[in-house]
């Protein structure tokens, strides 16, 4: 056999021989996305999913930057694998998303086992880096410029019956303590009918709820030709076949217009669910955050969602310990949940990120103690909402797409509501991706417990 023979058979034995991928995204739901978007390119090269990082042939972590503690994570991960990559040279490892664009260079520094360093933009050609990192060896892909093909095999999902599904990138705003402009770059929107066009392979596929992903996806739309905006794209997915349910995340307050409220309005399989972060409860720390809005023009926006959507659940995220956050600002916040009375709250720690305006024009200066306490305030204040507004749906009925087995109680079923309420029933596993009617019997802060109604067939 000729050389030229020998590597080619070798390459179509590699080619045939299903090697194994382990992914493990950090962070938000992006990264989770970008992280299917890389398997599914390395899928139609060849290579099968494996839920056992001990079983894959190649270990990618999709990393996350927004705060400290996400990025310290990784780098424990990374220490991790070091004694197996020395038992095991033909392990490849990679590391993509934030944390690779933004610190590409030392990451190959301090943890040289690592194989490939692929940022925000360069995941689709996962497969080549693979490659290349195989035949060159270490790799370094996070160049900015370019088309991002976020076209996608659906068949390659975590999940049967709901989907992510990528509407822009990047983001204009300059929050002051953000790293996500300077990680994934400006706002590029994807083609309406790219959007369109994968929810419908989704729906074809199994898909009933989809949930379209973007940093400020309510400005989704505005590079494209004709401006098409998040509210048609809504309008447009509502129409195709076994499409149940559409989300969205998530909102900066300062760009939410009516007209996508009304097209929420409007659209039945549009969940009555808002996730846009208020950030703080406080005028002068908005104002230090760079957001764009008051603390009055947050409450107007809750207002007239709930004018317009009446029922719609509403869901933040919360700053803690911001530079020169006083007692009087933070009670700000308390009194902001309280007069909203949030269906969710996601409260983060301040951790100041190099390079952004805040860690460079202010001083961290409230203790991670006084971090800690804070956070664990709103958290207890949040429980106690949860649990009244979760008790005050005992007794009603509500429409529940069921998940499969309970993570905690794999005898029983969980589900999501419109709403987001997790919801406990008992049922067949066959439920899984069905939307059932469920009478509610009981509430938690953390979830609805309930029993099937029987369908009447009308
Ligand atoms: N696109 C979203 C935010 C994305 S980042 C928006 O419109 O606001 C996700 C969340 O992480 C933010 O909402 C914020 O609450 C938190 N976060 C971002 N940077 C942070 C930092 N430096 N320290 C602590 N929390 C941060
Ligand atoms: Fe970050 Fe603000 Fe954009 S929080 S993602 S800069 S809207």
């Amino acid at each position: 056999m000729s050389e030229v023979e020998t590597v080619l058979s070798c390459e179509s034995a590699r080619a045939m021989v299903s090697r194994k991928v382990f992914v493990e995204a950090f962070g938000c739901q992006m990264n989770f996305l970008d992280g299917e978007l890389a398997v599914s390119r390395l899928s139609e090269h060849g290579w099968a999913r494996t839920a056992d990082p001990e079983d894959a042939d190649l270990i990618l972590f999709n990393t996350c930057s927004i705060r400290d503690q996400s990025e310290n994570r990784v780098w424990s991960r990374l220490g991790a694998l070091r004694p197996r990559k020395e038992r095991d040279p033909g392990l490849l490892i990679g590391i993509m998303g934030c944390m690779a664009q933004r610190d590409a260079e030392s990451i190959l520094r301090r943890m040289p086992h690592v194989d490939l360093v692929c940022g925000t933009r360069r995941f689709h050609e996962m497969h080549t880096l693979v490659e290349r990192a195989e035949t060159e060896g270490q790799v370094i892909a996070i160049e900015t410029d370019g088309f991002v093909d976020i076209v996608r095999d659906v068949r390659v999902r975590p999940q049967r019956h709901r989907a992510y599904v990528s509407v822009m990138r990047g983001c204009d705003h300059k929050c002051s303590y953000c790293i996500v402009p300077t990680t994934r770059g400006v706002q590029t929107d994807r083609p309406f009918e790219d959007v369109v066009d994968e929810v419908r392979r989704l729906a074809e596929d199994g898909v009933r709820e989809v949930t379209f992903l973007g940093q400020n996806i309510n400005t989704y739309g505005r590079y494209l030709p004709g401006r098409p905006t998040l509210g048609d794209a809504i309008r447009a997915v509502d129409q195709i076949d076994g499409i149940d349910r559409i989300r969205f995340l998530t909102s900066n307050p300062m760009d939410i217009r009516d007209e996508l409220l009304e097209a929420m309005a409007e659209t039945p399989s549009a969940a009555g669910y808002l996730h846009f972060p208020a950030q703080h409860g406080h005028s002068d720390v908005l104002r230090r955050m760079f957001r764009g809005y008051s603390r009055e023009r947050y409450l107007e926006v809750c207002a007239k969602a709930r004018e317009v959507c009446p029922g719609i659940e509403l869901a933040t995220d919360l700053i803690v310990g911001f530079p020169g956050e006083t007692e009087a600002e933070f009670e700000a916040t308390r009194s902001l949940m309280e007069e909203v009375r949030f269906k969710q709250i996601y409260v983060f720690k301040y951790s100041p990120r190099p390079g952004t305006a805040a860690a460079e024009q202010y001083v961290d200066d409230v203790s991670d103690q006084t971090k800690r306490e804070r956070k664990n305030e709103l958290l207890a204040l949040q429980d106690s909402i949860s649990v009244e507004r979760n008790q005050a749906l005992v007794g009603t009925q509500i429409r529940v797409l069921v998940d499969g087995p309970s993570p905690r109680n794999a005898a029983r079923l969980s589900g999501r509501a419109e709403g987001q309420h997790m919801v406990i029933l008992d049922g067949s596993p066959d439920l899984a991706g069905e939307f059932v009617n469920v009478h509610v019997e009981r509430a938690t802060a953390a979830a609805l417990y309930g029993v099937l109604v029987p369908e009447t067939g009308a």
